[in-house]
């Protein structure tokens, strides 16, 4: 009898999907530490399958079609797509989905291809190792992301996210500073947009211990190849915002909407006015309800640890393993 062991290397190679999308480069520099060690595997096979939305999403954006993008994010409208270089007829034995958050929804390029005709024969019945990189809003997201691969038929086995390390409050101009002044430097103070370079080459460790568990056949069981890792710290506390900010991003979304389609004037008067209200939340929900959390901490204790057991799952934010790939 053969060892998973034997049967990933003496017999064919083990077929792997990677999904890739990304403006600035971030996610795909964290795509790329989590697939080196596959890719210098002669027992596995990728394919690199990149997006693109068309017309492409510009960056740095331009402020108008920037908050432009809102609407159909909240909404989960698929943009229009060049076609994808696979034919669904593929057979992949693990799918790693890397993706952003845009407007606490999964961004556009990736809710294209969630929602192509081709993701469900693609993804069906598939393991599928999702990494989220963002500012650090993701757990809204996080549910949407869920129920399109729900509907796809994968089978989410991991989640890995990487978030800022700066302060929540820092972020909220960093990175619009980033993305729409194409500044990634810190100013006034506040540090530098976007993931840290020790967070981005950390992520070697899961493509190491991804590259371990498909020499033992693990991905065909149902227990996370990445737990261990610190794969996924949630912070719950920032729930409350992301509630109000998804439920307003909706109600505004619709109404914008239903005025005309992406980059058409109607909407410019409307999305001003939205921007204001936007602005007004975040200086008043966020740091308010994070204040009355932090009063209201021991009647909050176990809804809070529940809420992060819950987002931390599959892969969890326990450490255990990562020694073994520290390299
Ligand atoms: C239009 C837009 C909206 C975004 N909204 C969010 C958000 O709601 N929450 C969050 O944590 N990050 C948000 N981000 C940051 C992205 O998730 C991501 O970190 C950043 O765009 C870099 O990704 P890249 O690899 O595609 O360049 C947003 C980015 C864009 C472009």
């Amino acid at each position: 009898m053969t060892s998973p062991l034997q049967s990933a290397t003496d017999a064919s190679p083990k077929r792997i999907l990677v999904i890739a999308y990304s403006q600035t480069g971030q996610l795909r520099a964290v795509t790329e530490r989590i697939i080196a060690p596959l890719q210098a595997d002669p027992a596995v096979r990728v394919h690199i399958e990149t997006l693109r939305p068309l017309p492409a999403f510009p960056f740095p954006w331009p402020l108008f079609r920037f908050f432009d993008a809102f609407p159909e994010s909240a909404h989960g409208v698929p943009p229009s797509m060049a076609p994808l270089a696979l034919t669904g007829d593929e057979d992949f034995d693990l799918v790693i989905l890397p993706w952003q958050v845009w407007f606490l929804a999964p961004s556009l390029p990736v809710t294209g291809f969630l929602k192509h005709p081709l993701a469900p024969r693609l993804l069906s019945g598939k393991p599928v190792v999702s990494v989220i990189a963002c500012r650090n809003m993701w757990h809204m997201a996080f549910l949407k992301f869920k129920a399109m691969l729900d509907a796809s038929g994968a089978r989410l086995i991991d989640n890995v996210v990487l978030i800022d390390p700066g302060p929540t409050g820092a972020t909220f101009f960093t990175t619009p500073a980033w993305l729409i002044g194409g500044r990634k430097r810190g100013f006034w103070g506040f540090p530098d947009a976007g993931l840290s370079p020790q967070q981005i080459d950390g992520a070697r460790r899961f493509g190491l211990a991804l590259r371990d568990a498909l020499h033992e056949g693990r991905e065909r069981s149902e227990a996370p190849l990445l737990a261990g890792l610190g794969a996924a710290v949630a912070n719950p506390k920032l729930l409350i915002s992301e509630k109000a900010g998804t439920r307003s991003f909706f109600l505004w979304g619709k109404l914008i909407r239903a005025v005309g389609g992406p980059g058409s004037w109607q909407r410019k008067p409307l999305l001003v006015i939205y921007v204001i209200f936007l602005f007004a939340l975040i200086v008043t929900v966020v740091p308010i309800s994070l204040s009355l959390q932090a009063l209201l901490r021991p009647l909050f204790r176990g809804w809070l640890t529940k809420m992060k057991a819950d987002f931390e799952r599959p892969s969890g934010s326990a450490t255990d393993r990562s020694h073994l790939y520290d390299d």
